[in-house]
């Protein structure tokens, strides 16, 4: 990507991007937030997958199958709330499976995940990086409903919907994972440190063994716009490792 396209998309996201007399980019750096324990997850994290089955033609009914049920599952209270389960959204044979939360107000009500205002900026921030949920990236949540007023997941929730994300990992195999924010990043790494030591490193989910990466959820930086800098170093990092993964390219190294 050249210079010009990616300080567009920088802009896009809230980065600054200063420019040095020669021509030089230059944009900052890494570190922290918040807790809960998740004590319960750990099963579900540790769940031993399936051994792939599949031949391809049988993914898209897989795929179809895992929706329908998500669409009207009652394995918690949640779905007593919303409007209807939020499966996931993106290209099925993506490299990258991006990881929220829990729907919101606007994806309970649209059936997708991140198409509010976080949403955006998440798009925004996967085109700085070459990404989109069109063509290289799949968008998932740990929860599937939405929680009443945006709450964070109960430990009984995220236990009886964690399975399902390892459902669509275990169909997608996807290359790389990204975890947006603490709570994603804490469930699916069975842990309750704060988001600003997971951040930075790269950690391994699933039998799979699959690379994961943390950085920070995109609601939070609408919140917080000073922090979009560290997002962009994790995500130039997110791209590093991807590099090295696919192509052999060295990556940054573990930046803790
Ligand atoms: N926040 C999330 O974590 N997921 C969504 O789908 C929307 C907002």
């Amino acid at each position: 990507m050249d210079a010009q396209r990616r300080n567009q998309y920088l802009e896009a996201i809230g980065v600054d991007v200063w420019v040095r007399r020669r021509g030089v980019q230059v944009v900052p750096d890494v570190t922290g937030a918040p807790s809960t324990s998740v004590q319960v997850a750990r099963a579900a994290a540790e769940m031993v997958l399936p051994a792939p089955e599949a031949p391809a033609a049988d993914l898209a009914s897989r795929w179809e199958a895992l929706r329908s049920e998500v669409i009207s599952c009652t394995k918690c209270s949640l779905h007593s709330a919303r409007t209807q389960g939020v499966f996931g959204v993106g290209h099925q044979g993506a490299d990258w499976l991006v990881i929220g939360e829990a729907p919101g107000a606007e994806e309970d009500r649209r059936g997708e995940p991140f198409v509010g205002r976080a949403g955006h900026l998440l798009d925004a921030m996967l085109r700085a990086i070459g990404l989109s949920r069109a063509t290289n990236a799949y968008i998932a949540n740990v929860l599937k409903s939405r929680p009443p007023g945006n709450r964070d997941p109960k430990p009984e929730e995220v236990a009886a919907c964690l399975p399902y994300l390892m459902r669509q990992i275990q169909l997608l195999q996807p290359r790389l994972m990204l975890a947006v924010g603490r709570i994603a990043a804490q469930n699916l790494l069975a842990t309750d440190m704060p988001l600003g030591r997971l951040r930075g490193k790269v950690h391994h989910f699933g039998e799979l063994n699959t690379p994961l990466i943390v950085t920070y959820h995109p609601a939070y930086l609408l919140r917080t716009p000073a922090d979009k800098r560290k997002a962009w170093e994790d995500l130039k990092f997110a791209r590093s490792v991807f590099r090295q993964l696919t192509e052999g390219v060295r990556n940054d190294g573990d930046r803790s």
